[in-house]
């Protein structure tokens, strides 16, 4: 069996209505990632930060996965577990789609992390009134996001898949942030065919073998189409 991993960024998305975080009508504009997305700014000013991911969480209550998303999930539906999706993205338009083996590095914005007991609760409500932790009860939840220093989730999961794939493909992601922005280097290291689709060619370490532009919604639909005909 082919084994796949597809790394996905912010531009899967973008066609849902996420804004993407650097393009010129990016997440960041108007803010300095150094003031909502780091731990020090959420030690300096903790409303802000939680109010700025409360808007974030509100907002995913008006998208909708769009075909790139269902896409996926159909691959999976076909090839099971040789699939794993890895996504920077902590929207939840990849489970929304039917995607189930799928890990989010960079957190989830549907879910609350305790700094008292170190819980991590599915939660859809506002965090900025500081409500209480469910398990133990104190009003010390953040968003469950990975901000700028912190470690990433799942990273040796990821990198096992990686370095075990056949094929690596990168879907909408601009190819700046690490340790993500390093995987199509480690998966053509241990010989993996390197597959981008994007809207436009990004800042990648090393040349894909494949580099296609254009919309995720048409790319990744056709992409898939192709794997299925070949049987992967
Ligand atoms: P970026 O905003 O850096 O890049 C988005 C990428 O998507 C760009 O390469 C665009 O060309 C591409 N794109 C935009 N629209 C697209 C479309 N319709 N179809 C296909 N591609 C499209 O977002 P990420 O690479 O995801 O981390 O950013 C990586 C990380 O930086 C994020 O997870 C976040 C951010 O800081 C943290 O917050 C820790």
């Amino acid at each position: 069996m082919t084994r796949l991993v597809v790394l996905t960024g912010a531009g899967i998305s973008a066609e849902s209505g996420v804004p993407t975080f650097r393009g010129p009508d990016g997440l960041w504009e108007g803010h300095r990632i150094e003031d909502v997305a780091t731990p020090e700014a959420f030690e300096r000013d903790p409303h802000t930060v939680l109010r700025f991911y409360d808007e974030r969480r509100r907002a995913l209550h008006g998208v909708e996965p769009n075909p790139a998303h269902t896409a996926l999930a159909r691959l999976e539906r076909a090839i099971g577990a040789d699939l794993l999706i890895v996504t920077q993205n902590v929207d939840d338009l990849h489970e929304r789609a039917g995607t189930r083996n799928l890990v989010h590095m960079h957190g989830e914005l549907r879910r609350a992390q305790c700094l008292s007991c170190g819980a991590r609760p599915a939660w859809d409500a506002d965090l900025a009134p500081r409500p209480a932790c469910p398990v133990c009860g104190e009003r010390m939840l953040r968003p469950d996001v990975v901000w700028f220093g912190e470690m990433p989730y799942e990273l040796d999961r990821i990198e096992q898949a990686v370095v075990a794939a056949d094929v690596f493909v990168s879907i909408g992601t601009s190819g700046a942030v690490y340790p993500a922005a390093g995987y199509v280097a480690l998966a053509a290291a241990f010989g993996a065919r390197t597959v981008e689709l994007n809207l436009e060619s990004s800042d990648a370490l090393i040349p894909f073998d494949d580099a296609r532009t254009g919309p995720a919604s048409t790319l990744v639909p056709a992409w898939v189409d192709e794997v299925m005909r070949a049987g992967a």
